[in-house]
């Protein structure tokens, strides 16, 4: 089995696309070990739990600083043998100890065309707002792996979206994660754990 890790911080709809695709076989040999929270009120704490997925909580101001803070999570990950990080709208800026630490093993979902509407600050309903203030007529999502710099690290895959006449930031954020990131985000993980599980 490929062991799986999710950080989270909110509603969780990518951590249940993943669960889905697990749960009906598309992602195969797949297990997902922990969900790790940084919010205690995140939503997705309780859908892991509807799926008897082991989740808890690990609040980054429990922590002195961010190197601290990561090495609670590495302590937490490396006790599971987790092969694989998925930050699935983990909000908590990870320390470059721990993002050296899980290089090339732990990825990111972004809900914009990167290198387009992404860096610090482009979180949440940001990178729709912009995107709909610059007036681009395509948009999309992005997995890549982590690196130190934030939204950076090479792509593992993208998908392009089209923006529509009319569009608000909440309705374009919709679109682009039921057209782009809840199907490329389980469909990295496929590739990256048989890549894992046949090499
Ligand atoms: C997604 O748009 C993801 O790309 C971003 O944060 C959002 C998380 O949504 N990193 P959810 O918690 O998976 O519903």
């Amino acid at each position: 089995m490929f062991k799986i890790g999710i950080l989270v911080s909110g509603g969780g709809s990518n951590l249940q696309a993943i669960i889905d695709r697990i749960e009906d076989g598309t992602l195969k040999d797949c297990q997902i070990v922990s969900v790790v929270s940084s919010n205690p009120e995140a939503y997705a704490l309780e859908r892991a739990s509807k799926h008897g997925i082991p989740g808890l909580c690990i609040p980054r101001k429990g922590y002195a600083d961010s190197k601290a803070y990561g090495e609670a999570l590495a302590a937490h990950f490396d006790a599971l043998q987790v092969d694989l990080i998925v930050l699935a709208g983990f909000l908590t800026i990870l320390d470059a100890a721990f993002v050296e630490k899980y290089k090339g093993r732990m990825i990111n979902v972004h809900p914009s065309l990167i290198p387009s509407f992404c860096g610090p600050g482009f979180y949440g309903l940001r990178p729709h707002i912009a995107a709909l203030e610059y007036g681009v007529k395509v948009t999309g999502a992005t997995v890549h792996y982590v690196d130190p710099e934030v939204d950076a690290g090479p792509i593992i895959a993208q998908k392009a979206v089209y923006v529509q006449e009319g569009d608000t930031p909440e309705v374009l954020q919709r679109r682009v994660m039921e057209e782009a990131e809840w199907k490329i985000l389980p469909e990295a993980i496929g590739k990256i754990s048989q890549a894992h599980i046949g090499g």
